[in-house]
């Protein structure tokens, strides 16, 4: 999301300012921190890269410095007084406001802050969107309102905000006129989207994209286990836009755990959506996102953890250590568990979903994939690197230019983290 908010910035300022973007900092204009403040170590560094941005501002005076992203929406004014030369403060609803607060700043005026969260007007101001390959992010909706007891999202993105379908359809549009081929849907909670004009669901607004002749592939994240209906399970079934893959955090295999997350399934009713979708596409990739050393998870806990990892042979995951945010009602649990252990519970389930992982790609040797062909190498560049339908990497040789092409390619070997192929 932070990704895509990004991108929409670079692509307003460049409508409205002229301005583009530059890979050296000495040479910036405008320096802006997109933050996020998910863990506490993420909106840490903001701070710490604010002190060696500080530097780039004494050379140049007229360097303009803007912190946007959750850390604003957490910290509020606290950025200024941390960092006093910091120029703006804008939250993730506003950022379509930043023309007009770096025109601001340009007039030297000072600490100018806007972290409102206006009912999804953001997207009504951004600019035919500049795409750059073959796959595009959509947002569709944004925010969440399921509080879960460890998170600060909803505090700092708001609570859910559906974008309409007709606005989502148009935006695809001017994106396949440029080529694009794979359509990414994102939001905090996209099977939480509620569609404005009531025309579509979640399930409806996926056929009607693949309605679209150009489009050849459709995926989302992130999904939440609570709201995963069979509508969406059997989209898997009638829907072969839809790609072979499905991030879908479980967060803790302990149902006592899932329960003080505030999580609204258990590890049982998880199991049963994983095994609902397996049937309809056997070799589905899932991923999942899992938090070790929440308060009070025990060793039976986090064992628990474990297993289900096993069971549910997740041939990906994003895995972290319980970080307290402020105000979150989990912040007020006691934070009982030692550090050295949290550490260690995180490096036993790394272990394991390495092992899987290698095991998942292993299984894919001698297959054919198809492949949509996203990179190729800067020197060497008869070197490609594609996507396969369940979202793995393979690297590849082509001799001619193929990007932005879906490819058949045969598997040969397999790494922890990619597979090399042979283009067919
Ligand atoms: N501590 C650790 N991990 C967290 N996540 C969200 N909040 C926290 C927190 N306080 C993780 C969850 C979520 C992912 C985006 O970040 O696993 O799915
Ligand atoms: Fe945070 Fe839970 Fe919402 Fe995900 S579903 S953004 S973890 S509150």
């Amino acid at each position: 999301m932070n990704e895509y908010d990004s991108a929409k910035i670079a692509d307003i300022l460049a409508a409205s300012c002229g301005l583009v973007t530059t890979e050296t900092p000495s040479k910036a204009d405008l320096i802006i921190l997109n933050t996020c403040s998910v863990r506490a170590k993420a909106s840490e560094k903001v701070f710490s890269e604010l002190g060696r941005l500080r530097f780039l501002k004494k050379k140049n005076p007229n360097l303009v410095l803007a912190v946007g992203g959750c850390v604003s929406m957490q910290e509020q004014t606290n950025i200024f007084r941390r960092a006093p030369y910091v120029d703006i403060v804008f939250g993730p609803q506003t950022l379509h406001r930043l023309p007009k607060m770096y025109e601001k700043a340009c007039n030297k005026e000072k600490r100018i802050i806007d972290i409102t969260t206006p009912k999804i007007e953001k997207f009504d101001y951004f600019p035919t969107p500049d795409v750059k390959g073959a796959i595009a992010h959509v947002s569709i909706m944004e925010g969440c309102n399921k509080f879960c007891s460890y998170c600060i999202v909803p505090y700092t993105r708001g609570i859910e905000m559906s974008r309409p379908s007709i606005d989502i359809l148009a935006e695809i549009k001017t994106l396949t006129d440029q080529g694009v081929k794979e359509i990414q849907l994102l939001g905090q909670n996209v099977n939480a989207y509620r569609d404005p004009n009531k025309k579509y669901t979640f399930s409806n607004l996926i056929h009607e994209i693949a309605k679209i002749k150009t489009i050849e592939r459709i995926n989302f994240t992130t999904s939440h286990p609570a709201e995963f209906g069979d509508d969406l399970i059997t989209a898997f079934a009638s829907e072969p836009k839809l790609t072979n893959y499905i991030h879908l955090p479980i967060q803790s295999g302990s149902n006592r755990i899932l329960k003080l997350m505030r999580r609204g399934y258990t590890c049982e009713e998880y199991q049963e959506i994983i095994d609902k979708l397996r049937k309809i596409r056997p070799n589905i990739g899932v991923s999942t996102d899992i938090i070790v050393g929440f308060p009070t998870e025990t060793e039976e806990d986090f064992a628990d953890t474990m297993e289900i990892v096993q069971t549910i042979n997740f041939d990906a995951a994003f895995s972290f250590i319980y970080s307290p945010r402020p105000n979150t009602p989990a912040a007020k649990m006691e934070d009982n568990i030692p550090l050295a252990q949290k550490k260690q519970r995180l490096l036993d389930l790394q272990n394991q979903l390495a092992i899987q992982s290698r095991q998942y790609n292993k299984t894919m040797v001698g297959t054919i994939q198809k492949v949509l062909v996203v990179g190729r190498d800067k020197k060497n560049h008869n070197q490609y690197s594609g996507r396969t339908e369940n979202n793995h990497i393979v690297h590849f040789t082509a001799p001619k230019d193929l990007l932005g092409e879906i490819v058949e390619v045969k598997i040969v070997d397999a790494m922890s983290n990619s597979l090399r192929g042979e283009l067919l």
